[in-house]
């Protein structure tokens, strides 16, 4: 393997010690170029493109005492398959201003929020450009083919404010969806609509209170989802110093709203819902008599303890019923077991599906990333296929990468920390033959710290 090592930034400084910045979540200190990479079993030579993974991973100073895992200087991890081989892999801080300050480079241009600049959980690829992503107020950061960062966007001068991290994207119109808030803004979180040209069509606003923090959202073929639950704004923890101000806030009622996916904010309906709190759906759909399901990795409380990450609240998987009259939402658990990071094949966003991808975690608190396995529920027949990767291997979100036409005919791809030697590995795992042995794994000699989402963007 040819490893080529970018030049050493300046003088920078020792990262305090931390629970996430010790151990598995230490930082990686340089970004790297590695070509030629090892590979055991065989790469598909129908994948063309690249996977990226993005996380914190702390460049520039943290208060341990007030630090966050969710606000680390952003890092992107890419590898580049083609014709059976994993051509190379590059890991790059995402360029906020103090990153670039950090690394004695001038800040790359672009339109930037007052609040923060950092940019450290998706990266998607929509309309030929690829963007790192965050919520809560910072704008996207385009990256260049080598995943550098080109410029904090506004999406050609159309996005006025805060986008998302998780936008979802129609299989129909090829648009994205979003529910996008702005931090200090607690009455209002808005609606955006990518266009499939890379242009917000839509920005439309609905009203909340609290300042709730939405990290996420689901669309079906009518409506989008909007989860508003308990973790808001905490005017308290920002006058205290901490830069993740969210707090679990009993106050705040927890409801679930469909907005019809062109209406006016105003005719959003809520639908109550017991207090707790959901990162990620899975998806949603609409059913026959109107009632939408969705597919939710659900957190008991959030945020309620600790101010450094998760708290070590009780997680499953559960399906909600929502019942589009203002009922309350029924829930139903899938898998009482700790789960996150659901994935589906996004060809069925939106649309009754049958399989859903997820990674196990940990309720330990601190360790949040603490499970050895991935799991693919068979919604259907209402059983969980289980793929473990073994002691100390600890796996990330895992991403559908689809090779034919049927729903689960493709590959799983994603990273996978090894403990047992500090090394990390890319793995391919054919879906459907889940729990067999990874058709292809990338042997990465490094340890690439846990972080958050990836996505696959194929080479056209
Ligand atoms: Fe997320």
């Amino acid at each position: 393997m040819a490893t080529v090592a970018e030049p050493r930034p300046v003088e920078r400084p020792e990262i305090a010690a931390h629970p996430y910045t010790t151990g598995i979540h230490k930082p990686m200190t340089d970004e790297l170029t590695l070509e030629e990479l090892a590979v055991e079993g065989e790469i598909p030579h129908d994948l063309d493109g690249q996977y990226m993974r993005i996380g914190p991973n702390p460049l520039t100073a943290i208060d341990p005492a007030k630090h966050h895992w969710f606000v680390g200087d952003g890092m992107v991890h890419g590898i580049r398959i083609s014709d059976g081989k994993a051509l190379w892999y590059r890991n790059r801080w995402l360029r906020s201003t103090r990153v670039s300050e950090a690394l004695g480079e001038e800040p790359i241009g672009g339109t930037r929020s007052p609040l923060s600049d950092t940019v450290n959980t998706n990266v998607i690829g929509h309309a030929g450009r690829i963007f790192g992503v965050v919520e809560a107020g910072g704008f996207p950061v385009e990256l260049g083919p080598e995943l550098e960062s080109i410029e904090h966007s506004d999406f050609q001068g159309t996005l006025e404010k805060a986008f998302s991290a998780h936008p979802h994207r129609d299989p129909e119109t090829g648009e994205l969806h979003a529910i996008c808030y702005l931090a200090p803004e607690m009455n209002v979180v808005r609606h955006v609509v990518v266009g499939a040209d890379g242009k917000v069509r839509r920005a439309e606003p609905v009203a909340v209170e609290h300042g709730p923090s939405i990290h996420d959202c689901a669309i079906t073929k009518n409506y989008v989802v909007v989860m508003d639950l308990p973790v808001t704004f905490s005017i308290e923890a920002m006058a205290a110093g901490y830069p993740f101000p969210y707090r679990w806030n009993p106050h705040h009622k927890a409801r679930i709203g469909l907005l019809g996916r062109e209406a006016a904010g105003d005719t959003v309906v809520w639908h109550d819902v017991d207090p707790c709190y959901v990162f990620h759906p899975a998806n949603a759909y609409e059913r026959e008599d109107g009632a939408v399901v969705m597919d939710v990795c659900v957190h008991d409380k959030l945020f309620h303890q600790s101010s450094r990450g998760p708290d070590d609240s009780r997680m499953s998987f559960e399906r909600w019923m929502i019942p589009g009259d203002g009922a309350k939402v029924e829930r139903a658990v899938i898998d009482p077991d700790p789960q996150e990071f659901p994935r589906l094949d996004e060809r069925l966003t939106g649309k009754p599906y049958r399989y859903a991808y997820c990674t196990e975690t940990n309720n330990a608190g601190s360790e949040f990333v603490g499970g050895n396995r991935i799991y693919k529920h068979d919604l259907e027949a209402g059983t969980r296929e289980t793929h473990d990767f073994g002691e100390g291997r600890y796996p990330g979100e895992f991403v559908f990468v689809p090779r034919a036409d049927g729903e689960d005919e493709g590959w799983l791809v994603g990273l996978v920390v090894n403990a047992n030697d500090d090394s990390t590995d890319f793995v391919i795992l054919d879906a459907a033959d889940f729990t067999g042995d990874p058709v292809a794994t990338v042997h990465l000699p490094h340890r690439i710290p846990p972080g958050f989402h990836g996505n696959w963007v194929d080479a056209e």
